[in-house]
């Protein structure tokens, strides 16, 4: 059995933990051969590909990146190298050459998109969801959202300690794009005051009283807002160019003018921001999501052995599970109304906007 596989979408922590847990479950227990597509779909298009063997992937499970590498637009169905035509008939003519008889796609809603698209073509796909964002339909944890929200935690602490010194207000923008998570749960582990989600519209004039509360009370206040967040009855800030795919960014500067009008020129409270950024998907995953992606690789290669192709990959209620690719397709996952955590943070006083 010859296993290809590959890496789509942004990089997250893990994604070098998952390429060796599967390698080395088939090739360890089912002597499969694999190869390494590299850049993701790319790697298809322009026929790049090579073989992974154990020692290629030994002593990899801590690093960062992915060993394959990455791209987040290369679609073979909507290919950006040839105006937006359709070259997948190179992506399968690559998979023919290279004798790949199952293909293990990991990615994000993106990368499940396309390889649902190659599943309905007849190629044997099996999904793995990875992303920071943790937006992914059907999935309630991926590996890399636990590496960024430590990050995350971790910029809070540190701005701490200078907002209190300076008695300022610090406002930190996560990465996320339309969901909440990476923001509520670093939020909430950084001690932040406000947390502000795309879920939910925020008001200036509720976080400009929350921030002028916290300062009289503790001297600071620390603000945790989630790159798509926006005002009510506002737009999310891009920094695309309108018509491209959408790039968010920038909330955080826009938030702290807003609090400076919202507070009035006689305001002596001084505010400043800090965009995290890259700094969330880079470098070595957490323990947690070490284990947890090679928890998912080894469950991939199972579904690989077992056929169970056209599906992805999932933790439902703790458990691995597989749900069909095109369940997952165009949808994403979003902090739902009612959620435990945002009622955590409501109960300890975080403004939600
Ligand atoms: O989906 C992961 C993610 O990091 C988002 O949180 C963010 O909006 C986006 O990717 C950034 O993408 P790029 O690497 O293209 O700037």
């Amino acid at each position: 059995m010859r296993v290809g596989i590959l890496t789509g979408g942004g990089d997250c922590p893990g994604l070098n933990a998952v390429i060796r847990a599967i390698s080395l479950a088939l090739i360890e227990q089912h002597g499969a051969e694999i190869l390494g597509i590299e850049r993701g779909f790319l790697g298809l298009i322009e026929g790049r590909v090579r073989p992974l063997d154990v020692a290629a992937v030994r002593g990899i499970v801590n690093e960062g990146g992915s060993l394959l590498g990455t791209h987040n637009r290369a679609d073979p169905f909507h290919y950006f190298g040839s105006g937006g035509s359709d070259v997948s008939a190179r992506a399968l003519e690559t998979l023919g050459r290279s004798g790949v008889d199952v293909l293990v796609a990991i990615g994000g809603d993106g990368t499940m998109t396309i390889a649902e698209r190659f599943a309905r073509l007849g190629v044997p796909v099996v999904g793995v969801p990875k992303t920071i964002d943790n937006d992914i339909a059907h999935n309630e944890r991926s590996f890399g959202f636990d590496s960024a929200v430590a990050v995350v935690a971790e910029s809070l602490g540190r701005l701490e300690t200078t907002a209190r010194s300076h008695g300022r207000v610090m406002i930190v923008e996560t990465m996320g794009r339309f969901a909440g998570w990476i923001a509520l749960e670093g939020g909430l582990a950084g001690g932040a005051d406000a947390i502000l989600i795309p879920e939910r519209g925020y008001r200036l004039e509720a976080l400009a009283e929350q921030c002028l509360k916290r300062c009289a009370n503790q001297g600071y206040a620390l603000v945790c807002v989630a790159e798509g967040a926006r005002e009510v009855g506002g737009e999310m800030v891009l920094q695309s160019a309108p018509g491209a795919p959408a790039r968010l960014g920038g909330v955080g500067q826009r938030l702290m003018e807003g609090l400076q009008t919202q507070l009035g020129a006689g305001s002596s409270l001084e505010i400043r921001h800090t965009l995290l950024g890259h700094l969330q998907r880079g470098g070595s995953p957490t323990a947690f999501d070490r284990v947890l992606a090679t928890r998912f690789g080894v469950q991939a290669a199972r579904m690989v052995v077992e056929g169970a192709f056209g599906r992805m990959l999932a933790l439902q209620q703790g458990r691995c599970l597989s749900v069909p690719l095109a369940d997952v397709a165009g949808h994403n996952r979003q902090v739902p109304e009612g959620d435990e955590l945002v009622s955590v943070a409501h109960d300890l006083g975080v403004c939600l906007g």
